[in-house]
């Protein structure tokens, strides 16, 4: 081709499963589907600067993160770019240069995997749409996805908005375990600018890679019940999104969360993710929530942080909340304020 050079910029947020991904097959299939809102300000913003080469043998780039070289993230990168190069046939053809950073602190034990790998994926279609003019949207935003799913499974929630479906499901049109794709149907008021603070309880290295976590749920006990509740949690969820009712949503989400980690904890080997403080910050959720019949609620990741999600009319109260009686569990008071997002957006 002749475009010899240039640079792109994309922001991609990051997204907190519902229903959870947790088990796959080959070719990052996920073993059950999920879905998950997509966060606003948890975000990986990534520029992308390519020059053509002569040697177009081997893939060739660096890496800054931070505005510093990066080494240790350089192994990750390369075996994305291998995993996505036959859909992406000219990879060989540049230099690149990748230049990342996130808006959230980064040691703050949040997994910048799904909003890296999406908005690599994004800066890696504008070069092909540059290469391909005449590609759709549609294909556009579809195949960010499915490159996304190839560099990190849940990845592929970050590049669309709001609500994200990912894994086939019966009663959801057009799911598919190849990409993420918006909800496709209205949601109620009830779950609009839904409000997730993010308790940052251990900003620690993570005990288990999500890899070697997925890996657990081959020859897992109980994988194939897990795999079969998360087809009904979600069916339930799609009603849910439906008929606006927030008890039953909190019945389903914290569900989800605790089964991943009873998952974690009935693997072997076992895991115990949680930290004390996961655990007292649940606790006093459920007395509040039971005090005050405010609909608050937690998901968990695969980690000791604790998302809180409510909705966006008792936002005072849970805030005040936060700072009287879940701060104190937060390693150094630290919190993030998130809420539902659009996904992601070109610079
Ligand atoms: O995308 P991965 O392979 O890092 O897996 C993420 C798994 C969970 O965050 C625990 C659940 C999910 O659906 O996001």
């Amino acid at each position: 081709s002749t475009v010899e050079n240039g640079n792109f910029e994309w922001s991609a947020p990051s997204n907190i499963a519902l229903v959870k991904y947790w088990g796959k097959k080959d070719n990052q299939i996920p073993a059950n589907p999920s879905v998950s809102f997509t966060l606003n300000k948890c975000k990986t913003v990534t520029k992308l600067a390519f020059a053509k080469k002569e040697n177009q043998v081997s893939f060739s780039f660096d890496l800054l993160f931070e505005g510093k070289p990066k080494e240790d993230f350089k192994p990750k990168i390369r075996k994305f770019l291998e995993r996505i190069e036959v859909y992406l046939p000219f990879l060989k053809d540049y230099h690149f240069t990748i230049d990342t950073q996130n808006t959230f602190p980064h040691s703050s034990g949040i997994a910048s995997s799904a909003s890296g790998m999406a908005a690599l994926a994004m800066n890696f279609m504008s070069l092909e749409k540059l290469l391909n003019p005449e590609i759709t949207d549609d294909y556009f935003y579809q195949k960010a996805s499915f490159l996304a799913r190839l560099g990190s499974g849940s990845a592929c929630r970050s590049v669309k908005g709001n609500v994200v479906v990912w894994g086939t499901q019966k009663n959801i049109k057009g799911s598919t375990d190849l990409f993420g794709v918006a909800f496709p149907y209205t949601i109620h008021e009830n779950f609009q600018n839904y409000q997730d603070t993010i308790l940052l309880v251990d900003k620690g290295e993570k005990q288990v890679s999500s890899t070697v976590g997925h890996d657990l749920m081959h020859h897992h006990p109980y994988a194939y019940s897990r795999f079969v509740q998360a087809h009904e949690n979600l069916d339930q969820l799609t009603a849910i999104f439906e008929n606006g009712n927030v008890a039953e949503f909190i019945k389903v989400v914290e569900s989800e969360a605790l089964t991943l980690h009873a998952m974690m904890m009935t693997s072997m080997p076992y895991y115990i993710l949680m930290k004390p403080n996961t655990l007292q910050i649940i606790n006093t959720i459920w007395k509040f929530r039971n005090e005050t019949n405010v609909p608050v609620c937690f998901t968990l990741d695969a980690g000791a942080n604790v998302h809180v999600l409510y909705p966006e009319n008792v936002k005072e109260k849970v805030l005040q909340f936060i700072q009287d009686e879940l701060v104190g569990f937060c390693q150094n008071g630290q919190y993030i304020c998130d809420e539902i997002g659009a996904g992601a957006i070109a610079l």
